[in-house]
């Protein structure tokens, strides 16, 4: 009785920490650092109040048609989400049975194993080492939805559409392709999504990165009639609010705006990898808002982490055997991402100076006879 006994196990899902002070450098939750398109202010300001007496639209028509119309689909291969991670609890749901199990690339988004552990069946892992290629869809364990991030989260590698789409045609069960981060990688799977005998790929995106508009709350997803109707059918009745509908909307149109942003985060985040590597980190060529790095030799990661907090910058640290060496940084604007290389630059002249003066103290022994 009360409280179901794989619940009461849950340890739930640690969200990034959301500090109360703005003065804080913030690169932990992959947040854009510009502000939306101009024109959602307008939305906001003009939206009419007597539109909240009523129930919003529960097919958001509006948002649909325009996202079908950019991806040359009908809005029927649409669904919208009250976020992304709306989208990926509701397919737990339908695309599971009881004794079947939710798969994806180890390390990814942690969430994953999350819905997996709520739904109580298994999560299984596929390490990112070993190509996701091999692996096999028809395997035992009857994985029968494959949540695939791509660009990978939290090491921002980019898959190339075709591996994908050869995994997806000998996969027996659903591809659920989260791209959160496809705004700022070289290609996406979009055309998987759309093509007619596509009978299996859904291509899931967010307003929440690209388009800076993670408080709203906003994901979709295109894919076939069939998937996306079984969503339909387990939704909540009005899970978009009619703000949220209409400000995505106007983010949406504003193409010109959001290839800016997009384009200027781009090239922060090559810059700051170069930045990085000058300064002997490991990192993982991303195609995304973020960069996944190790530090310098000797240097452990969460140390870095808890450095960068007590001068208020937050990135992220996942400890495990597959991510605790590294930190995940999300990219800002110039300005925040030099903030966070000159404490860097404090923190390990620190350490080289000590390596410098041990050195030269070694040196000063005298030989042994
Ligand atoms: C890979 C991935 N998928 C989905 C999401 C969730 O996005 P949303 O804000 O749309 O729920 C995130 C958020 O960080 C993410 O990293």
């Amino acid at each position: 009785m009360g409280i179901a006994r794989h619940i009461k196990k849950l340890e739930g899902y640690v969200p990034g920490e959301q500090p109360k002070s703005r003065n804080v450098v913030k690169l932990n939750t992959n947040e854009n650092p510009y502000p939306p398109s101009p024109r959602c202010a307008k939305v906001l300001s003009s939206f009419n109040l007597d539109d909240l007496r009523r129930y919003p639209d529960p097919n958001f028509s509006a948002l649909a048609k325009a996202i079908a119309d950019e991806n040359g689909t009908t809005p029927d291969r649409v669904f919208v989400g009250n976020g992304s991670d709306e989208i990926l609890s509701l397919a737990a749901r339908v695309f599971v049975e009881n004794n079947e199990s939710i798969g994806s690339l180890d390390p990814s988004y942690s969430l994953y194993k999350t819905l997996a552990a709520i739904r109580d069946v298994k999560w299984i892992g596929t390490p990112i080492h070993s190509n996701p290629r091999t692996l096999k869809p028809s395997n035992p364990s009857r994985i029968s939805l494959f949540l695939w991030t791509n660009p990978n989260a939290p090491t921002g590698e980019f898959a190339e559409p075709k591996a994908i789409s050869s995994f997806a045609k000998k996969f027996k069960g659903v591809v659920i392709v989260d791209e959160a981060y496809a705004d700022f990688a070289r290609g996406n799977c979009m055309s998987l999504a759309t093509a007619p005998r596509n009978r299996n790929v859904i291509v899931m995106r967010t307003f929440s990165k690209s388009y800076s508009l993670a408080g709203l709350r906003v994901g979709y997803c295109v894919g076939p009639k069939d998937l996306i109707d079984a969503l339909y059918k387990a939704k909540d009745s009005y899970n978009v609010d009619a703000v949220a509908q209409a400000v995505a909307l106007a983010a949406f149109k504003d193409g010109a705006y959001h290839r800016k942003t997009v384009a200027k985060v781009v090239k922060t985040r090559k810059a700051f990898e170069k930045a990085l590597a000058k300064r002997g980190w490991d990192v993982i060529k991303s195609e995304s808002n973020f960069v996944f790095a190790k530090p310098p030799a000797g240097a452990a990661a969460k140390d870095v982490f808890s450095y960068l907090k007590s001068r208020e910058i937050y990135v992220r640290y996942f400890p495990g055997p597959l991510t605790g060496d590294r930190l995940r940084i999300t990219i800002g604007t110039d300005g925040q991402m030099k903030t966070l290389l000159d404490a860097l630059d404090d923190r390990f002249r620190g350490e080289e100076k000590t390596r410098k003066t041990n050195k030269t103290k070694t040196r000063k022994q005298p030989p042994r006879k």
